[in-house]
């Protein structure tokens, strides 16, 4: 096992019923800004059920609208201005991935004077993180199980063609409220979207090479199962409670830094699939699925013995050779994205050849020319994996 450190100070909220903490656990007395997205949470009527919860004590509360999918830095600049003249001094994220991120953004940007001006440089630390000493505290409000966002010290903001990584401890949520009822509302798509965002993250993080992780692999290996087994019906029976339960809990644990603790992880398929998304609008978990299957197939031979340990503990596939194997466990793995609706393949998305090459000269411009567990996929592994997954 590898050394590593384990930080995560985010107060988890769980279950029905748990949108009554708010009032606990947003502070007394504070100017609230509630951030969400482009409609579905007025739509549904959550934002009047946030707002009520916050009136039962003295605050202040305004609220910000419209952060995009894949939040973009221009929206998330207007709300920088409205925390430094209001003088907000807590921030309710109310949504999925994308407005919790580009909160986490806002909530840095907006109190540190270094980057008064040039919020934007905020944007190029990358996984080495944003070096700042402090931020408006922030909770969530999770509408949307896939991402891990809730938990975890990541951000993904977008400008014009630049999809890039925003990490930093400040990132962490002070707490997010996982009620799976709140989600209950997801279109398919979305829902399906979550599965597979989950089960990728799990994967980055476990199918590399073997480091003795025992009890990450197990972990692992546990969420994929779960995946597994409740992907058809939390897609096809929105309201089943226990099933998107357990995919809400599944999509945190997945990324909250507990699986990758000691062991190597790849991210190829992240970074591959954030430029995807940055040059088409294709949805992040729709570009990882097709990515994922080419990555495997493209780099079979360096995560051979992790595909051969997947092939058995997570697909019971226990007939044949080690080839054999590995060919089935790919092939169910695609079987199941089918069942719930997740094309596999860049052609199903009317996406064809002619995006490698924007897609390689912008993981250059990005400096993802030596990406997975092994720092080996350069930009001709990259585009190996383009071209496998048309
Ligand atoms: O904007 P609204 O109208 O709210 O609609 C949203 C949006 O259109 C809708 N939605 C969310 N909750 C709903 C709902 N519709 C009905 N009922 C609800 N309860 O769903 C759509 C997608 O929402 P979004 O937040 O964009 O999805 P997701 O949670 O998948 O987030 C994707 C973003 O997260 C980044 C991605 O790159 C992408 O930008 N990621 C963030 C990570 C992190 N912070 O750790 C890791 C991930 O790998 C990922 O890169
Ligand atoms: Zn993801």
């Amino acid at each position: 096992m590898l050394n590593f450190s384990f930080y995560n100070p985010t107060n988890i909220v769980f279950g029905e019923g748990q949108l009554q903490e708010l009032d606990n656990l947003v502070p007394k007395n504070a100017n609230v800004l509630i951030t969400y997205g482009g409609g579905s949470a007025k739509k549904t009527g959550l934002l009047d059920r946030v707002n009520a919860e916050l009136a039962k004590s003295e605050r202040t509360v305004i609220e910000f609208g419209g952060i995009p999918a894949n939040p973009r830095f221009d929206v998330l600049m207007e709300a920088v201005k409205v925390v430094r003249d209001e003088k907000i001094d807590f921030i309710l994220a109310v949504g999925g991935g994308s407005v919790i991120d580009g909160t986490k953004f806002i909530a840095i940007a907006a109190p540190n004077k270094e980057y008064e001006g040039r919020e934007r440089e905020i944007m190029n630390f990358g996984f080495a993180g944003v070096p700042a000493e402090s931020s408006v505290p922030f909770g969530t409000v999770l509408t949307l199980p896939a991402t891990g966002s809730e938990m975890n010290n990541g951000a993904v903001i977008s400008d014009g063609e630049d999809k890039l990584v925003v990490m930093s401890p400040l990132n962490f949520p002070k707490f997010s409220i996982l009620d799976p009822e709140i989600t209950f509302t997801l279109p398919k798509t979305q829902v399906a979207n979550g599965v597979v965002d989950t089960f990728i993250h799990t994967v980055e993080q476990y199918l590399t090479f073997p480091a003795e992780g025992r009890f990450q692999d197990r972990t692992a290996e546990g969420i994929l199962q779960t995946l597994i087994e409740i992907g058809e019906t939390t897609v096809n029976e929105p309201e089943n409670y226990d099933a998107r339960a357990n995919l809400v809990w599944c999509s945190t644990m997945a990324l909250n830094g507990l699986i990758s603790a000691g062991v190597p992880q790849d991210w190829t398929t992240h970074m591959i699939g954030h430029e995807l998304t940055a040059l088409t609008g294709l949805d992040h978990a729709k570009t990882l699925a097709v990515v994922q299957l080419a990555n495997w197939k493209v780099r079979r031979a360096e995560k051979r013995e992790k595909l051969i340990q997947y092939a058995e503990r997570v697909w019971d596939l226990r007939e044949g050779d080690d080839d054999e194997r590995i060919n089935q466990a790919i092939a169910k793995t695609e079987e199941f994205f089918h069942s719930i609706g997740m094309a596999t393949k860049l052609s199903d998305y009317e996406i064809d050849a002619d995006i490698i090459d924007r897609v390689v000269a912008n993981l250059e411009k990005h400096g993802m020319t030596q990406l997975s567990e092994r720092g080996d996929v350069t930009l001709e592994v990259s585009r190996k994996m383009l071209e496998t997954a048309l």
